[in-house]
């Protein structure tokens, strides 16, 4: 279909992946930096305005996300779920997903609070985060009832 290209990789605090929380109500405070690469830096331009953007990224690391099973049992939970319905760095195709709170940009540098990726890790796309859900539309699906039982 196409061959992926990074854009640019991430500079993280997270070097293990044993270190990056998980698990029902896990927070993502630690910043880090997105490195975008020359030859695509001027597609940052106006990106200051948007305090929060979507990153795709690439889970690189084989030791972490070698393989997959259509049926997983996420950290938040000890139930087994579709792979679809988990965030699991185990799929098909090795692509992932973060919001980040966007800090601060220093030339081809995005300082972002919120990163759950390795370091060094491959970015694909950074795209702005604009929600227009209302939220009493949004379910979350079996997290809601694994939040419920406990509780
Ligand atoms: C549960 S996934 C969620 C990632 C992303 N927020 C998403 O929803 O696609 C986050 C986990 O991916 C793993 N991970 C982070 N960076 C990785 C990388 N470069 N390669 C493989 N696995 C990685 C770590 O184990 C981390 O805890």
């Amino acid at each position: 279909m196409f061959t992926p290209k990074p854009i640019g990789f991430v500079h993280s605090p997270f070097k293990d992946a044993a270190a990056i929380p998980k698990g029902l109500g896990a927070k993502h405070p630690e910043e880090g930096v997105l490195e975008i690469l020359p030859a695509f830096a001027a597609g940052l331009t106006d990106i200051e305005g948007f305090s929060h953007l979507i990153v795709l990224w690439v889970f690189d690391r084989i030791e972490v996300s070698d393989g997959f099973d259509l049926m997983v049992t996420p950290p938040t939970d000890s139930r087994p779920h579709g792979l679809f319905t988990t965030r699991s760095p185990r799929r098909p195709n090795p692509i992932a997903l973060t919001v980040v709170e966007l800090l601060r940009r220093e030339g081809a540098l995005l300082h972002v609070r919120g990163v759950d990726m390795l370091d060094g890790t491959p970015i694909l796309d950074i795209k702005p985060y604009l929600s227009n859900i209302p939220e009493e539309k949004l379910r979350r699906g079996w997290l809601a009832e694994a939040e419920t039982r406990k509780g």
